[in-house]
């Protein structure tokens, strides 16, 4: 076997993705999700059957991420999984199975942190990205990079999910420090519950998005939070949305579908706003202007382009990944497994997956 090239299966299954990826060494060969529908009609989530479902999915999503590799299971050198954080009853089955396919093969067994992985993204290379003609993604003028895919140490990383919104300094491939993070909701629950108000099906970020394509994004006015240092809070937009709105159908019963394209380019410019005044912050605290973004937030399109805006202004390198790595999905896993495999850090049969895990 060729030992300069390392194959890597990983497995995602931290919420309603099911996700396989196979990967040799940065670059992914196979990058397979299998989406929960089940939840939409719930308007959210449902723990109990999320699980369930991956348990469905999770050998036929496997299969397909080998065979789209081209890899046998022979080949595979490692199994890297998510062992947290996330729903407890989605991440066993992930995890079991992970432990499973190691032990059945004798092969090494590594743990990663979700929210490193959503980071970590960053450092993924794959077929498309390599025939690039912008292969590093780097906007800005500042100093040339010595790698060519992804940002250089040290770093900021604005990671925004459904469950979390932190500001991340990694200063290499195995020490990140947390800075800053959310007091109450995440960015993405501040998308997801003001399109709830709206009237928008689960999930609503990607949605808002969309409406706001043809909004004016100053047409409404919501408060910004005054939260000390580099930390968030989203719970108190989400309630002077409710409070105006309910104003405002009081008066008029069709107020929001009347207005619904500028509600949500104003509340996605308030959220925007939120975030990019505490990254500039943490780049003025640190003197660090590399900077990247990630989770399925990230995925949004004005904050991408404001982003972007912003880098230009002040001088700083932006990083933005490839949407299909912004949300959920097992490539960035493997990403992880890579580095930890080359640092040999290896799980063992007993570890057990975590709700909760600090970066
Ligand atoms: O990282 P992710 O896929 O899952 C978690 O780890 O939570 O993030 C999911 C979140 C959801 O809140 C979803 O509404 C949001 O990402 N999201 C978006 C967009 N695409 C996904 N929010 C705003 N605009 C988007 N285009
Ligand atoms: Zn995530």
């Amino acid at each position: 076997m060729d030992q300069t090239k390392i194959y890597i299966l990983a497995i995602e299954s931290s919420c309603d993705e099911t996700s396989a990826a196979v990967l040799c060494n940065e670059e992914v060969l196979s990058n397979y999700i299998a989406n929960q529908d089940i939840h939409f009609k719930y308007g959210g989530v449902v723990p109990e059957l999320a699980s369930r479902e991956h348990q469905k999915n999770i050998v036929p999503v496997v299969d397909q991420a080998l065979k789209q590799a081209g890899v046998t299971k022979e080949m595979i050198q490692a199994v890297a999984f998510t062992k947290g954080p996330g729903l407890l009853g989605s991440l066993l089955v992930g995890s079991s199975f992970a432990k499973a396919f190691a032990l059945a093969l004798q092969i090494p067994l590594i743990e990663v942190n979700h929210m490193q992985a959503h980071i970590f993204a960053h450092f993924i290379t794959d077929a498309q990205i390599k025939t690039s003609s912008q292969p590093s993604r780097k906007i800005g003028t500042g100093t040339p990079k010595e790698r060519e895919y992804g940002p250089d140490f040290p770093f900021l990383c604005l990671t925004i999910s459904g469950g979390h919104t932190q500001i991340i300094k990694v200063s290499d491939y195995y020490t990140t420090v947390l800075i800053g993070q959310t007091l109450d909701d995440a960015a993405g629950e501040a998308f997801d519950k003001t399109a709830k108000l709206l009237g928008l099906p689960y999930p609503g970020g990607p949605l808002i998005d969309q409406h706001a394509k043809t909004g004016n994004p100053e047409k409404f006015k919501f408060p910004h939070p005054k939260i000390d240092g580099l930390d968030f809070s989203f719970s108190g937009l989400k309630s002077s949305i409710l409070y105006f709105l309910r104003d405002e159908t009081k008066k008029d019963a069709a107020f929001i579908s009347k207005n619904l394209n500028d509600l949500c380019a104003s509340v996605q410019h308030t959220i925007t706003e939120i975030l990019l005044a505490k990254v500039e912050k943490a780049s003025v605290q640190t003197g660090i202007k590399e900077i990247a973004i990630a989770g399925g937030v990230s995925a949004n399109s004005y904050i991408r382009e404001k982003l972007q805006e912003k880098g230009k202004l002040k001088n700083w390198n932006i990083y933005i990944p490839k949407m299909a790595y912004c949300t959920d999905n097992a490539a960035m896993i493997g990403i992880v497994g890579y580095f930890k495999f080359l640092k040999k850090d290896f799980a063992m049969q007993c570890t057990a997956a975590t709700a909760r895990w600090e970066l």
